[in-house]
């Protein structure tokens, strides 16, 4: 039986124009910005934005892959989202199951690995089940990692990580002496992730936004006006490229 491969067909000639293939970004992340002003632009709902949003997160998984990006790190939700209307949370905390409802035979058929990074535990049990059970089925998957930031917080993720230090230290499983940096990053919901080398932000905006403070020292920013549910394999193409003219020197010459 074939199986039908919505996004991923054609995979190596649809989007794949880089010429520099040694030069690849290897950890790719995203702020998905924009979803909220795209919908009322149209006099839709916010909520529209974020679904438009779920569709494009598929191209742009399709478009990693086919540019051999191994690690594709997308903020989801933030641990400052739930200030928003419960409404609108109760929305994009229904949106990974549905994502993964309808895509996730392509992802496991495309050797996609699921993984997240932030607060698992405090998401809604209907959210993390989708997620977990996603994570299961593609464990073993060795392609691209497609890593959902949900409920993350940088400053928190750095503040867990001190406090997890602090308790190594005191249950001498860990000495200050040989604590360094490397050790440090272990600590980090990204233990075992390279840090980006790329980082994108959508909409116009030119922040951060308490997202991987620590892992984005020495990231190549890419900014566009374009908003989320706008972007397309074609713009990511285009950061990869621009990427790939960068000088990275790391603090050096
Ligand atoms: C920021 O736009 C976007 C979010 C807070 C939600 C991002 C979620 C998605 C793109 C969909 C998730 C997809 C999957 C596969 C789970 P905003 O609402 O802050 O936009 P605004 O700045 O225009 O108000």
């Amino acid at each position: 039986m074939s199986m039908k491969l919505p996004f991923f067909k054609n995979k190596k000639t649809e989007t794949n124009t880089l010429n520099d293939l040694d030069n690849i970004p290897q950890h790719v992340a995203i702020i998905m910005d924009g979803n909220g002003r795209w919908a009322q632009k149209r006099g839709l709902p916010r909520v529209a934005g974020h679904k438009e949003g779920m569709n494009v997160v598929k191209n742009i998984v399709k478009a990693a892959t086919n540019n051999n990006v191994q690690i594709l790190t997308l903020y989801t939700f933030s641990t400052e989202n739930w200030k928003r209307p419960k409404s609108e949370v109760d929305f994009i905390m229904r949106l990974p199951k549905e994502f993964l409802h309808t895509y996730l035979p392509d992802l496991i058929e495309n050797n996609v690995r699921i993984e997240t990074i932030g607060e698992f535990g405090a998401l809604p049990e209907h959210t993390k089940e989708a997620i977990q059970y996603a994570k299961d089925k593609t464990k073993n998957n060795d392609g691209l990692l497609l890593n959902f930031a949900l409920n993350y917080g940088s400053r928190f993720e750095i503040m867990r990580a001190i406090k997890q230090v602090m308790t190594d230290i005191e249950d001498s499983k860990l000495s200050l002496d040989t604590l360094d940096e490397n050790i440090f990053s272990e600590y980090l919901y990204t233990d075992g992730l390279t840090d980006p080398d790329l980082l994108i932000r959508t909409s116009g905006e030119q922040r951060l936004s308490n997202f991987l403070l620590w892992q984005l020292a020495y990231t190549e920013f890419w900014f566009t006006d374009v908003l989320w549910p706008d972007f397309s394999e074609e713009i990511f193409q285009n950061a990869l490229h621009e990427y790939q003219q960068r000088k990275r020197r790391y603090g050096g010459i």
